[in-house]
């Protein structure tokens, strides 16, 4: 019985680990409309006053360069841009799951 209990949670958490890491794309979508569009557009393009702004550094989010950055990297340079700095404090780990999820349908 022990044997088959701990199989049974294992088979569980194994299962688990993909669905974690994947994000909820559509979660992340509604705090990117509420979060993030002000300055990288609904499709992540960026907006208008803000590549005025910023020029090449505020790279479209669904471009090759931000979609070949592993989800990781792009945490990464999520709380480190300075621009962040206001929103990167009320975002946490799940929510950035949810929006890298969003960010990758933007491709
Ligand atoms: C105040 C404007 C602003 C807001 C709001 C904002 N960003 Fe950004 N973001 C920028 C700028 C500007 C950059 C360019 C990099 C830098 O500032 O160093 C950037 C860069 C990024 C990058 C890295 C792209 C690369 O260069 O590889 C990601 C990912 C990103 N933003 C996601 C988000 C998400 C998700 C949100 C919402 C939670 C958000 N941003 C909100 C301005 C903003």
């Amino acid at each position: 019985m022990k044997r088959f209990l701990f199989a049974a949670t294992m088979t569980m958490f194994a299962l688990s680990l993909p669905l974690r890491a994947a994000g909820d794309a559509a979660k992340g979508k509604e705090m990117f409309a509420k979060k993030c569009v002000m300055c990288h557009a609904a499709d992540g393009a960026g907006a208008p006053a803000m590549k005025k702004k910023f020029g090449d550094k505020l790279k479209p989010l669904g471009g090759a360069d931000v979609q070949k950055a592993k989800d990781a990297d792009l945490i990464k340079t999520f709380k480190e841009a300075v621009n962040h700095k206001l929103i990167a404090k009320s975002i946490t780990d799940a929510d950035m799951e949810n929006l890298i999820a969003h960010v990758r349908t933007l491709k």
